[in-house]
């Protein structure tokens, strides 16, 4: 039993040696650079091209489609009014998305969102106003598109199990969205797009002027950096009007697809192969089947299955309901992190609820020490490539902006995050931070030893890298909100 936590240990510990991080991150930095130049899925630039000044106002009607939830609110840019909270996300109402709405094809997945639309206006008395004007709306999308302006882009690859893909790829997101709306007679008009990760940066950067990176992991993951546009290959823009590649804007979001990124460099253990050959869409995002809510519990699944099989845990008493892939749910495995108890009999409660044993059996505390010691390896290391893909890029930003890898300077950088992962799992942002302070303190001249200190929960005295990136949680829902503030950026461009 011990060789087998051995060797799950060292797949999963071994690469992530300070050293090693540091390679990874150059590698995706260089996979960064060569997609910003040329990709039609990832690197993708948006139509924004100034950061919010904090000053835009008014009311919105802002949509978040995630990969477990619609929400829909009413937002309110307040501005510099004085005494009253500048964003403000009111009336949320919350639409979960299972697997049912996930299979949903095409047409039938924009009628859905269009019937909650009108749900939520029925519910806000705000129905069929036909003698008002247009309701303005606001979507923050958490799939791929290709922009083709402020308020339209190209439906791309949908990951996280949906189905919405089907029949209606690369047709005009807006298009299929207002077409269900009309039928509906719904007096609502949508006026900007943004990809969520898009969306949290705008909305945090509403609110905090240093602002300049997302990121988003919850259900999948992925990072909006605002970025000079001499970055972008010449491709990349070609589709835009003329003004777009003779006068380009200095800078512009980007949404950067970052879960598509680490074909090349994270490493692979065998069950990250299994999970990765049994998938839908396999090779398409590397570092979001290491690190997000879809997939962490697949992972811990497919380690304990092997254990059941090879070693003597859960000898006889593996719960059958984990038999099948996707069973093992990542909240679950927070239950194990935040449980303190010496037999672990909370996430013990939590475990069995969902995973009951055959003949009312109970788990032995081995074999929950096991569930927990597995669920550490896996989300430790998930941290750990977070934090590498982060790196490489506020790295890429710091260079191109020529600015110094001194502390106290511009490359000081607030990244706004979102996602139930990075939220709510215990102990998951405080180890990203850890590992980028001791990151950020190598390419700052050190040795990085006190982002190590971090990561190790002891903290550190401070160091080099120590403050050049700050995880904030984004303030209150910043997918939704973004949305908004998507809608008055686009407003203020006229
Ligand atoms: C999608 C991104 C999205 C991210 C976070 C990824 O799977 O490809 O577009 O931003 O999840 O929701």
């Amino acid at each position: 039993m011990d060789d087998f936590v051995d060797e799950v240990r060292w797949l999963f510990e071994a690469p992530l040696e300070l050293r090693q991080l540091m390679l990874m991150s150059g590698v995706l930095g260089e996979e960064y650079k060569e997609k910003l130049q040329s990709s039609d899925i990832s690197m993708l630039p948006s139509y924004q091209h100034t950061l919010p000044t904090g000053k835009e106002k008014g009311d919105f009607l802002a949509l978040d489609v995630g990969g477990s939830t619609l929400r829909i609110a009413l937002v309110r840019l307040a501005g510099e009014e004085p005494g009253v909270d500048k964003l403000q996300t009111k009336r949320i109402r919350t639409f979960a998305i299972d697997r049912v709405i996930r299979d949903l094809q095409g047409r039938e997945f924009f009628d859905w969102m269009a019937d909650r639309i009108a749900e939520t206006l029925t519910y806000n008395n705000r129905t069929h106003s036909t003698q008002n004007a247009k309701l303005p709306m606001g979507l923050a999308w958490s799939f791929p598109i290709e922009q083709t302006s402020q308020r339209s882009g190209r439906i791309l690859a949908m990951g996280k199990g949906f189905r919405a893909l089907q029949g209606v790829e690369g047709q005009d997101l807006t298009t299929l969205i207002m077409t269900s709306c009309q039928r509906k007679n719904l007096n609502v008009t949508l006026k900007a797009i943004v990809n969520d990760s898009s969306a949290t940066l705008l909305a945090q950067a509403y609110l905090d002027p240093r602002t300049r990176i997302s990121l988003i992991l919850g259900t999948g993951t992925n990072s909006a950096i605002y970025l000079p546009t001499s970055l972008l290959g010449r491709s990349k823009l070609l589709s835009r009007p003329a003004q777009w590649t003779e006068t380009p804007p200095p800078h512009l979001v980007i949404n950067t697809e970052m879960s598509m990124f680490g074909g090349r460099t994270l490493p692979q253990t065998r069950w990250d192969k299994i999970l990765n050959s049994t998938h839908p869409l396999p090779d398409f995002q590397p570092l979001e089947y290491k690190s997000t809510g879809r997939y962490l519990g697949e992972i811990v699944r497919l380690i304990l299955l092997e254990a059941s099989e090879s070693t003597a845990f859960f000898s006889q008493t593996f719960p059958p309901s984990l038999l099948d892939p996707y069973t093992l749910e990542t909240t679950t495995l927070a239950a194990f992190e935040a449980d303190s108890s010496h037999d672990l009999h909370i996430a013990s409660a939590v475990f069995q609820a969902s995973h009951p044993l055959l003949k009312g059996l109970c788990p032995s505390v081995a074999d929950l020490r096991l569930v927990r010691t597995v669920s550490r390896f896996v989300t430790t290391r998930a941290a750990a490539f977070i934090a590498c893909a982060l790196h490489a890029l506020w790295k890429l930003r710091t260079e191109a902006e020529g600015l110094g890898f001194e502390r106290e300077c511009e490359a000081r950088v607030t990244v706004a995050c979102n996602g139930g992962v990075v939220e709510k799992f215990p102990g998951f942002r405080r180890r990203v931070q850890g590992v980028l302070d001791g990151l950020c303190g190598v390419s700052c001249g050190g040795d990085g030893d006190a982002g190590r200190r971090n990561w190790d929960g002891e903290g550190g005295p401070g160091g080099e890298g120590v403050g050049m990136i700050e995880l904030k949680i984004a303030t209150g829902e910043s997918c939704v909100s973004g949305a908004g503030v998507a809608v008055a950026c686009a407003d203020a461009e006229g």
